[in-house]
Order: structure tokens, then sequence, then C-alpha cells
């Protein structure tokens, strides 16, 4: 069983596809973390990130290995975990334009295709969530989601998570509107490159999460998908 779960950033996919992954018992690859890994290895060596050409030459050059337990995720870049650094406003800042870049779709897009057959090998299913999943990477998914929500509760949502990670309870308004801001730029440049832009799969199951809590969409999307693998 492969699940794929794509949608734009601030969408609920990673707590969704987790919590599937745990409600099916499937394990769980994060590809957004991949790219974010990415992004991270650029800045650190000093590549400028708005430079395709730059980008695209040292794309091969990182070790990059994921895990896929639901509970515990983790990524880590020649051998140093990268999780917590990859969330931070400096990666966020650019892994957009890193991720329009062929060169590095084309590397992880075949790391992911690896990852994904390694679990399956063993025996397991997995959820897969991105961008380009059930259109590129995977599109023979027992089960595509495309998971939307309106751009204020995805801001909401992203601002409060980020105020969380700096140990606020509530982001402040202008944390709100920046982060509001930092959404959609990024989903102009995700749905707006040349190569697997952000697009609804063919076959693609669409849920709006606007109105319902994690719970709820969780319990929609295992529905959908157990629906999927019985008409298998
Ligand atoms: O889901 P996220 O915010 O962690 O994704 C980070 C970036 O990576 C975002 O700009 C979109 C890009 N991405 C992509 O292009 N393809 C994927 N399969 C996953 C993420």
């Amino acid at each position: 069983m492969v699940v794929a779960i794509d949608g734009p950033s601030g969408s609920g996919k990673s707590s969704t596809s987790r919590g599937v992954a745990r409600a099916l018992g499937l394990a769980y690859l994060d590809t957004g973390a991949m790219y974010r890994a990415m992004a991270w290895y650029m800045l650190d060596r000093g590549v400028d990130v708005h430079d395709p050409a730059a980008v695209g030459a040292r794309a091969g050059e990182p070790s990059l290995v994921s895990t896929t337990d639901p509970d515990a995720p983790t990524i880590a870049v020649d051998g140093v975990d990268v999780s917590e650094p990859i969330r931070g406003a400096a990666v966020t800042g650019a892994v957009s334009p890193v991720a329009a870049v062929p060169a590095v779709r084309e590397r992880l897009v075949a790391l992911q295709r690896a990852a994904v057959a390694e679990v399956l090998a063993g025996g397991r299913g997995i959820v897969v969530e991105g961008r380009d999943i059930g259109s590129v990477v995977l599109p023979d998914a027992t089960a595509k989601i495309y998971l939307t929500a309106d751009p204020a509760a995805r801001a909401a949502r992203r601002a409060a998570e980020d105020a969380g990670r700096d140990g606020a309870d509530v982001p402040d308004p202008t944390s709100l509107e920046a982060t509001a801001a930092s959404l959609a730029a990024r989903d102009a440049i995700d749905s707006t490159r040349a190569v697997s832009p952000l697009t609804m799969a063919e076959g693609a199951v669409h849920v709006d999460g606007t109105h319902d809590t994690l719970d709820e969409v969780i319990a929609r999307v295992v529905g959908i998908v157990e629906a999927a693998a019985a008409r298998r």
C-alpha cells in the first residue's frame, strides 16, 4: 500500500500524513524535508540559492538519509541530523528556489523512489507527502490525496507551529501576516515552476480541511485509503 498526500504549505499535510501512517501501521516519508535538507546544505556551503546553475552543479554532493517512523522522522545530511535546523527561517526562505532546480528534483525523486521501494521490499506500506508525489514520483500509488485549506487557515496553523517552536503560545499579529506572505510567496514558486509544479494529480481525491479538526481529516483520509485499497 502506497499513499500519496500532496498539497500546499500549511494545509496540514505533515500532521495528517503522520496520523494516517500511524492509524494504518504504515511508514512515513516527508519529501519536503528532503528539499529542505538540500537547501540547508547549499546554505551551509555558501552556495547562492538563487543561482540555479550553482545549485544544480552541487545537487549530487550531499548524502541524504531519511528515516520513516511516523512518530520520529529524521533526516541527516552527510551523517549530521538536520531535522531541527531545516525548520528554521533561513531554510524556509531558501527552499522553494532550490526545489525548482531540475537537477535537485531528479536526484531527490530517485532517492524518494528508492526509499519507498526499500519499505515495500520489507513488507510494509508507506505514506509519502509532498507536492508531486501522486503526479510524478509515485503515479501508481494505491491512493492519492490532494489536501488543501483556505490560505487564512493555513497561515494561522503555520504561525502557531512557528510560535510553539520559539516558545510562545500564540503568534503575534505581525508574525501571522509575515507567515501568510511567506506561504503565498512559496505557493507561487511551487505552483508555477517549470518542473513538477504543485498540482492535483490525476485520480487524486481533493480533501479540504479548512473546517475540520486534525482527527476528522485523518479519519476522512483513512476512509479514502481503505476504499481505494478495497477496489484494487
Ligand atoms: O512541505 P514543505 O513546506 O516542507 O516543503 C518545502 C519545500 O519543498 C516547498 O517549497 C515545496 C518543496 N517541495 C517540492 O517541491 N516537492 C515535494 N515533493 C515536496 C516539497
